[in-house]
């Protein structure tokens, strides 16, 4: 008899009630909603607004909530958005400390009961979380991986396509690097159904694009008071889908590095091949000098967290 997969969502704030509804409705399997045992009322809450909201909308989904990690047994995914997010003023980075202490007690907590998961981290500053999660847990390499390049390839296609008016259906967009200012979304590889951006948009706008994807998040911060949920919520789920049902996407995502792109021991954002065994393959692309330079950069900013984490 097959069985519903299991879909661990570890914190049950804003990030994690959207994953949760996403899950849901798109029918992936069961979901459990975690959080801290203050919070252990807002895991069970939405768990039942959501199980409501399926039964109104007919979709199947079992939906708990709970704070104890003996729960999580035989999780097939495992999404970890515990931790605190941004407020205004405040860089990814400051965020550091904060939540390195969260995500080594979840990654405790996953290792003990989950240990068949795969583990998608979106906490922030991201690079250093999923870093962090993988040494902790000891869990092979593709089968740990942050959710950022799916976000930021979003934000990038929802803004050629604002500017062109078209679809964003139609937007195909790459964003490579940290997840953070120094982000490298790549101009080669943004097309409109294959045309390359270049040819439709001026250089200055271009510019202007690149500039505000790789503020999107502090933009939003800045309007709401706290970091973006829904769109986070998707590049995940999309994550997922991918491995709980082989669909093998090519997504860019915090993923580990074992030589690609020149780089070796960290996690940076490179589109990778997710299906039934995680990450399958890391995929390089040719990069003009401009966006290797860009991604070296990166690459230092993402070992200088690291280097501060160390220290913690
Ligand atoms: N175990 C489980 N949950 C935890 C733990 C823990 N050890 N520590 C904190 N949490 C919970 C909090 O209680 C809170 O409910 O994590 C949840 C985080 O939810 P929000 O504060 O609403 O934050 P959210 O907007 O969901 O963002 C979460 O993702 O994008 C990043 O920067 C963002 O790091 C932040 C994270």
């Amino acid at each position: 008899m097959p069985q519903r997969k299991k879909i661990v969502l570890i914190g049950a704030g804003n990030i994690g009630g959207e994953l949760a509804s996403l899950a849901a409705r798109r029918q992936l399997g069961d979901v459990l909603l975690v959080d801290i045992p203050d919070k252990e009322g807002v895991a069970k809450g939405k768990a039942l607004d959501i199980s409501q909201a399926c039964a109104l909308e007919g979709f199947d989904a079992k939906i708990n909530g709970t704070s104890d990690y003996a729960d999580i047994a035989g999780a097939d995914v495992c999404i970890v958005t515990a931790g605190v997010p941004r407020k205004p003023g405040m860089s990814r980075d400051d965020l550091l400390a904060i939540n390195l202490k969260i995500i080594r007690s979840v990654a405790a907590g996953i290792k003990a009961n989950a240990p068949d998961a795969f583990v998608i981290v979106i906490s922030n500053p991201l690079d250093a979380m999923v870093y962090e999660m993988q040494k902790v847990t000891g869990f092979a390499r593709q089968k740990v991986v942050g959710m950022a390049g799916a976000l930021d390839a979003a934000r990038f296609s929802h803004f050629i396509a604002d500017e062109l008016n078209v679809s964003t259906k139609e937007v195909n967009a790459l964003v490579l690097g940290g997840h953070g200012d120094s982000m490298v979304p790549t101009l080669s590889y943004c097309t409109v159904n294959g045309v390359p951006v270049r040819q439709l948009i001026s250089r200055e706008k271009l510019d202007a694009i690149v500039t505000r994807t790789k503020k999107g998040g502090g933009e939003i911060v800045g309007l709401m008071g706290t970091s973006a949920y829904v769109a986070p919520a998707a590049g995940a789920i999309a994550m997922a889908a991918s491995y709980l049902l082989d669909q093998k996407r090519l997504i860019a995502c915090a993923a580990p590095t074992d030589g690609s792109y020149g780089l070796e021991g960290i996690y940076i954002g490179q589109p990778a091949i997710i299906g039934g065994a995680g990450v399958e393959k890391i995929v390089e692309v040719e990069l003009s000098d401009e966006e290797k330079a860009q991604l070296a950069k990166s690459a230092d900013a993402v070992r200088g967290l690291l280097a501060d984490a160390e220290k913690m």
